[in-house]
C-alpha cells in the first residue's frame, strides 16, 4: 500500500479502458476517491461504477473543475492518461497533427494550468503523466504520435524542475507496448515493434505505484527502455541506423 495515495483525491483521464481503466482501479484499490474521466460516457460509467469511483465524462482538456467538484474541492492526485495513437508521416492531415497536439500535450498543459494555484497554495500535489517510449525515443510510421509525446514528456520534465521545491510531484510513465486498443489499432508497425514486448495494463500501474512509492520521475515499465534512451543520447548516428533497419524491415514485410 502506498500511504501517498490512502484517501487521496485522483482523477484518470482517457480511464474508460486500457492503461487509465487499470489505473483507475489500482489508486480505487489503494484506498483513494477517483474519479474517472473520458471521452465515451458509457466507458467512463462503467470503470467508475466497478470501483466505486465518479465518472466525469468529456474531453481531457477541460474536466478538472468539475472533477474537483466531484471530489469535494480538492484533487490530490491528476493522471493526464487520455492520448491519441495518431499515425502517420510529414504528409499526416493538419487535422491529424492538431488533434494529437491537443490531446497529448495541450490537455495536459490546461490541466496543470488549473491545478497549480491550488497546489502551490497548499505545497502539494502529484502530476501523472502517461508520455510513451516513444516520447524518448521514437515511434515508425507514427510522426504525429512521437513528436507530441515527446512534447508531452518535455512539459512533464519542466513541471517537475519548476516546482519541486514547493511540493508538486510529477511522474512520467514511458511504455512500450502495453496490450490496449490503442496497441491494436497501430497495425502492422506495433505488431513489428511493440506487440512481442507488450505487457498488460496492469504491469503499468504496478510501475507507477513503485515509482511513487520510490519517488522517481522518470516510469519505465519496460527497463530495457533506458538502455535505449542512453543510446539514442550518447551515440545519435548509430541509434538512428538501428531505427532505420526497423524501419527498412517495415517497409519489406507490410511491401511500402
Ligand atoms: N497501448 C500502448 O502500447 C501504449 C504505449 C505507451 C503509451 N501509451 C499511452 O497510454 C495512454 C492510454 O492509452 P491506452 O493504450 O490505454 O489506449 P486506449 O485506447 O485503450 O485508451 C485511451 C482512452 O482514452 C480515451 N480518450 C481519447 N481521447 C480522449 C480525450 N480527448 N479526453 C478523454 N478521453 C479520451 C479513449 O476513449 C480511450 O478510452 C495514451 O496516452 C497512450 O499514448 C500507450
Amino acid at each position: 500500500m502506498v500511504e501517498a495515495v490512502q484517501d487521496a483525491a485522483v482523477v484518470v483521464t482517457g480511464a474508460g479502458g486500457g492503461i487509465g481503466a487499470a489505473l483507475a482501479r489500482r489508486f480505487a484499490a489503494a484506498g483513494a476517491r477517483v474519479v474517472v474521466n473520458d471521452l465515451d460516457p458509457a466507458k467512463a460509467e462503467a470503470v467508475a461504477g466497478e470501483i466505486g469511483g465518479v465518472a466525469v465524462p468529456g474531453d481531457a482538456s477541460a474536466i478538472v473543475a468539475d472533477a474537483r467538484d466531484a471530489l469535494g474541492g480538492r484533487v490530490d492526485v491528476y493522471c493526464a492518461n487520455a492520448g491519441v495513437g495518431s499515425g502517420g508521416t510529414e504528409a499526416a492531415d493538419e487535422a491529424v497533427w492538431a488533434l494529437a497536439w491537443d490531446v497529448n500535450v495541450m490537455a495536459h498543459v490546461r490541466a496543470a494550468h488549473a491545478l497549480l494555484p491550488d497546489w502551490l497554495e497548499r505545497g502539494a500535489g502529484r502530476f501523472v503523466s502517461t508520455v510513451s517510449a516513444a516520447g524518448l525515443l521514437t515511434m515508425i510510421g507514427a510522426a504525429p504520435y512521437s513528436v507530441t509525446k515527446h512534447g508531452a514528456y518535455a512539459f512533464a520534465e519542466w513541471l517537475s524542475l519548476t516546482y519541486r521545491h514547493r511540493g508538486v510531484k510529477v511522474h512520467a510513465i514511458c511504455p512500450q507496448g502495453v496490450r490496449t486498443d490503442m496497441l491494436t489499432a497501430s497495425g502492422s508497425a506495433g505488431e513489428l515493434v511493440l506487440a512481442p514486448t507488450a505487457i498488460e495494463p496492469d504491469d503499468v500501474a504496478d510501475a507507477l505505484f513503485k515509482g511513487i512509492e520510490e519517488d522517481r520521475f522518470l516510469i519505465l515499465p519496460h527497463p530495457e527502455v533506458a538502455e535505449y534512451y542512453r543510446a539514442r543520447a550518447t551515440e545519435p548516428d548509430r541509434w538512428l541506423r538501428g531505427m532505420n533497419r526497423l524501419q527498412r524491415q517495415w517497409e519489406e514485410a507490410t511491401a511500402r
